[in-house]
């Protein structure tokens, strides 16, 4: 029976992935769920497969950090032995992390075509193992969801090999599926302090690693303009308890550390918050969903979403304390109507890609 081999391994993936799940489901497309375990602890990983109510997956692993490339080499080692076991017809990927090149990588090496979900993404800043990972991806994939018309040019400007599919991006799909049931099930406001407030993530390796960096993001929310509610993903964390600033944050007025919070939660504080000040890339797709429709400042110096930008929704503003809090300054002073509509679809991206694997694959 010919049977998609759909593989997460972090909490963005497995967000990004429900949506196609259900669409597999309610279409009747035969799925082995695996869990590569990129991200090992219960608030990253299997807390998001719950509370998504996604099937228990068929496989599973954790992976200790190690390095990078021994990450990527652990991940390469326990997916070829589950390819060779269990040989599925397709291999189903989604965005760019080491989990994600290290299952193509070990799909191609067996003939097992590779889909790849959220392809043709660029930030054209190659001091990200992220733009590595999705340029590779891309390159040895059969077939590419690109979310948008702008991720179809950059795949056709690097003449990739097979077929590019524009579907939009999932996630759209999994706030308009979750953000109901988050305003019913989330009581993640009662333990807010503030009634008005900045939500705020960094997690990005060229950011938190660098101290200079992430002492400028913790300077910059201790001193904005508006209270900053931040759930704090463990690799900042570890980086603020090694540098030592962890206490002194916590301790800040404005501020308030919250551990990684659940999808249902996370959604809630999107809705509520003022303004989003991140360097996450989903969360900058998530801001322009029509139910959420928030500003959003990225602490990047670059971003691989220039739809979120060229749509009015997002500014990048770099990772200096003082452009920080002038940015945040000035869209608090010049609020603006932000577009009704998401450059990243209709919330039908997974139904899309669905049908197209349907009708490759002749199921
Ligand atoms: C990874 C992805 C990044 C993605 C992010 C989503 C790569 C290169 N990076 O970054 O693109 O945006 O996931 O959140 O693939 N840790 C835990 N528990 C966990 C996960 C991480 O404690 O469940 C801590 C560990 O100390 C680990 C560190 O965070 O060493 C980094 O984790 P890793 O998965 O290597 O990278 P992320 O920063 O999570
Ligand atoms: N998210 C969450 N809880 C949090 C922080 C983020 O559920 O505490 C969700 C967020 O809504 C988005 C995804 O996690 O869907 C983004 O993950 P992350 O920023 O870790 O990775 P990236 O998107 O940058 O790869």
């Amino acid at each position: 029976m010919k049977t998609v081999m759909i593989v997460v391994g972090t909490r963005p993936e497995i967000i990004k992935m429900a949506p196609i799940i259900r669409a597999f489901q309610k279409n009747r497309i035969s799925l082995t769920f695996v869990n590569c375990g990129q991200h090992h602890s219960h608030n990253m990983s299997q807390q998001f497969i719950e509370e998504l109510e996604l099937p228990t997956p068929d496989y599973e692993y954790k992976v200790k950090a190690y390095s990078q490339g021994l990450q990527t080499a652990s991940i390469i080692a326990r997916m070829e032995r589950l390819l060779k076991k269990t040989s599925p017809s397709l291999v189903l990927v989604e965005g760019d992390t080491n989990g994600v090149l290290a299952t193509a990588l070990a799909a191609v090496k067996l003939g097992i075509p590779v889909g790849h979900v959220e392809a043709g993404l660029r930030s054209f800043d190659l001091r990200m193992p992220e733009e590595h990972n999705r340029r590779l991806t891309d390159h040895i994939s059969t077939y590419l969801f690109a979310p948008t018309k702008t991720s179809e040019n950059n795949l056709k400007r690097e003449n990739v090999w097979r077929k590019v599919y524009v579907t939009g991006n999932t996630v759209i799909d999994a706030v308009i599926q979750q953000l109901p049931i988050a305003e019913k099930k989330s009581k993640i406001l009662d333990s807010i302090r503030f009634e008005k407030f900045i939500l705020a993530t960094a997690h990005r390796a060229e950011n938190v690693d660098d101290f200079t960096v992430l002492k400028n993001f913790m300077e910059a929310f201790a001193e904005a303009p508006l209270p900053v509610v931040y759930p704090m993903h463990p690799r900042t964390k570890k980086r603020m308890l090694q540098n030592k600033i962890y206490a002194k944050i916590k301790n800040s007025r404005n501020i308030q550390i919250l551990p990684p919070l659940g999808y249902l939660d996370f959604l809630v504080l999107m809705k509520k918050c003022e303004i989003i000040v991140t360097d996450s890339g989903g969360i900058q797709e998530e801001a322009t969903a029509p139910c959420i429709r928030k500003p959003v400042l990225v602490t990047r110096l670059s971003t691989e979403r220039p739809e979120t930008v060229e749509a009015g929704f997002a500014e990048v503003i770099g990772v200096e304390k003082r452009g920080i809090i002038k940015a945040i300054h000035k869209v608090l002073d010049n609020r603006k109507e932000l577009p009704e509509k998401s450059p990243y679809g209709d919330g039908k991206a997974a139904e899309r890609i669905a049908r197209i694997i349907q009708k490759e694959l002749a199921f």
